[in-house]
């Protein structure tokens, strides 16, 4: 696990150093979780961004896509059930006046019980060797029998804690299990309050009477109040989706892990609308479709895994989780949800309206239900950051550090090196720059010795460099350098464009979606 902090912490300064992500207003010592993109990191977000909308709309006739405002009508989160129940339970340790969740409070509890399994299962696997058999010791024996009965003890208590919104009962398991205070170390703790997720700020002159409104803390409402516009102006047909990108905002309590929780964050939602009792065939179907757009990245298939809710919110029939396996664990990227006909019910009863779909094929009029896919851009680029990131040992005994971003997210994909500044070798490369740019996001570097400029580019995940030499002048080919393997091959310039062009078209990955 320290290994893995290690790593962890690597890559948020990697992060940091070649301009992927910086702290927010870092010269005023930043804002806890807000984070900025920089020069690279805009791009790399830019492409995942690109593969998703394109994965959606273009890959499927029936879904289009909108860009909703941010402060809606504050009506809206009421009847979204919002404002009533977006809520984290808090506590407050009076010595440290430190702030947490009270459910993460007692999840990290709940996960050290199976650090306790972890250690008795490395300690009798020292004990016996070769021979040791992992299922069958977590099978029989008594120890790590006794650890799971009070872990399964535990997590029942909880999850009914939780289920019931019972504040008293968390505040008593906190208690019970003598759960201490990270930076105090006491157990000195206030009652748990229920804590509202979403930013208010006021619109409007206050003489006038200002209006109170919310910053979205997610994107789909925009999606629900629209769908009659949608709809009517697209002549669409059920089923058919509609999709979003956009920026949301959450207070929350705990946040941490870098960008994976953060105060302001972007989503990448689509609302599928469907006819009422056909939803748990698309949501599997959804299911399906969203873990290959994930996988046809190749950042490793045995990285993702679904994890299916048990407990359901009310208004959902089915949910599930595509989580990454980040160097912290096992963490939820996306969600699809089956949201039945909730959010639109709600908004008909709110906004007195009449929002219903008449199906020319039952020749009858419904309210749609939905299959959300909603999944968070920044997740999606901390999944693709920690899983291209390599420290590699080199035969001569060096170490590079190289992202292997998939070749169509790389924020470059190629980089024109003229070895020498001199001779009419850089002339030379900007020609080539030239050519390349109009399609291709092309770098053009002539400081420092080649080797040097190539682990630059290896550090920021560019595919491919072209050095440009002396023979170029003489007989028009450069030596292509290949990121991964470090492969030089000697091509002819007119090849490049193809060349480069086959590896990191994102067409090409869509392709895999078929
Ligand atoms: N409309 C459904 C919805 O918002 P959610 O599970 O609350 O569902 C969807 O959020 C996704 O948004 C998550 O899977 C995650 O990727 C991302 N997300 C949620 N809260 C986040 C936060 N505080 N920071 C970064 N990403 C977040």
């Amino acid at each position: 696990m320290a290994q893995q902090d290690d790593v962890f912490k690597k890559i948020v300064s990697h992060a940091k150093e070649y301009g992927f992500v910086f702290p927010s207003s870092e010269i005023y010592d930043g804002l806890s979780a807000v984070y900025d993109y920089g020069q690279n990191g805009v791009e790399l977000k830019n492409n995942i961004k690109r593969y998703w909308w394109d994965a959606m709309t273009l890959l499927h006739e029936n879904i289009v896509g909108i860009d909703s405002a941010i402060f809606m009508h504050p009506t809206i989160w009421k009847a979204s059930g919002h404002v009533d129940a977006f809520n984290d339970p808090l506590i407050d340790n009076r010595d440290s006046k430190k702030r947490y969740r009270a459910d993460v409070l007692i999840e990290d509890h709940l996960a050290k019980f199976d650090e306790k399994i972890d250690k008795e299962t490395a300690k009798a696997a020292k004990r016996f060797g070769e021979a040791f058999d992992r299922e069958q010791f977590l099978a029989t024996s008594p120890r790590v029998a006794e650890i799971k009965a009070k872990r399964d003890a535990l997590h029942e208590r909880f999850a009914k804690a939780m289920n019931d919104s019972n504040l008293e009962e968390l505040r008593q398991i906190i208690i019970d299990q003598e759960i201490v205070c990270p930076i105090s170390g006491t157990r000195n703790w206030t009652e748990v309050r229920q804590f509202n997720l979403m930013f208010r700020t006021e619109m409007g002159s206050t003489a006038d009477g200002a209006m109170s409104v919310y910053l979205r803390p997610e994107t789909a409402q925009g999606i629900f109040v629209n769908y009659l516009n949608v709809q009517k102006t697209g002549r669409m047909r059920i089923p058919f989706g509609i999709a979003q990108i956009g920026k949301a905002f959450r207070n929350e309590i705990v946040a941490r892990q870098f960008i994976f929780r953060m105060r302001e964050f972007e989503q990448m939602e689509m609302q599928f609308f469907v006819r009422p009792g056909e939803e748990l065939k698309w949501f599997a179907q959804w299911k399906e479709w969203r873990l290959r757009w994930h996988k046809a990245l190749g950042l490793g298939d045995d990285k993702y895994r679904y994890h299916d809710h048990d407990k359901l919110a009310h208004y959902a029939n089915a949910a599930t989780d595509i989580e990454f396996l980040m160097p912290f664990g096992f963490k939820e990227v996306e969600g699809i949800h089956s949201r039945t006909d909730f959010d639109l019910s709600q908004h008909e009863k709110f906004s007195g309206k009449k929002i219903q779909y008449f199906d020319p094929e039952l020749n009858q009029s419904y309210t749609p239900y939905v299959i959300e896919t909603s999944i968070g851009v920044d997740r999606m680029f901390l999944s693709v950051l920690c899983s291209s990131y390599e420290e590699e040992q080199l035969e001569n005994g060096e170490t590079r550090v190289v992202l292997h971003l998939p070749a169509p997210l790389a924020p470059v994909k190629c980089a024109v090196l003229p070895l020498v500044r001199k001779d009419g070798l850089p002339e030379k490369a900007r020609e080539i720059v030239d050519e390349l740019k109009f399609d291709f996001a092309t770098h053009y570097e002539e400081k420092d010795a080649i080797g040097k400029r190539y682990r630059r580019q290896d550090a920021i995940g560019t595919p491919f460099c072209i050095t440009v030499d002396h023979q170029t002048l003489e007989d028009n080919t450069v030596t292509l350098r290949e990121r991964d393997s470090m492969a030089q091959t000697r091509v002819p310039v007119d090849s490049l464009h193809a060349l480069i062009h086959d590896r990191v078209s994102l067409a090409a990955l869509l392709r895999k979606l078929r």
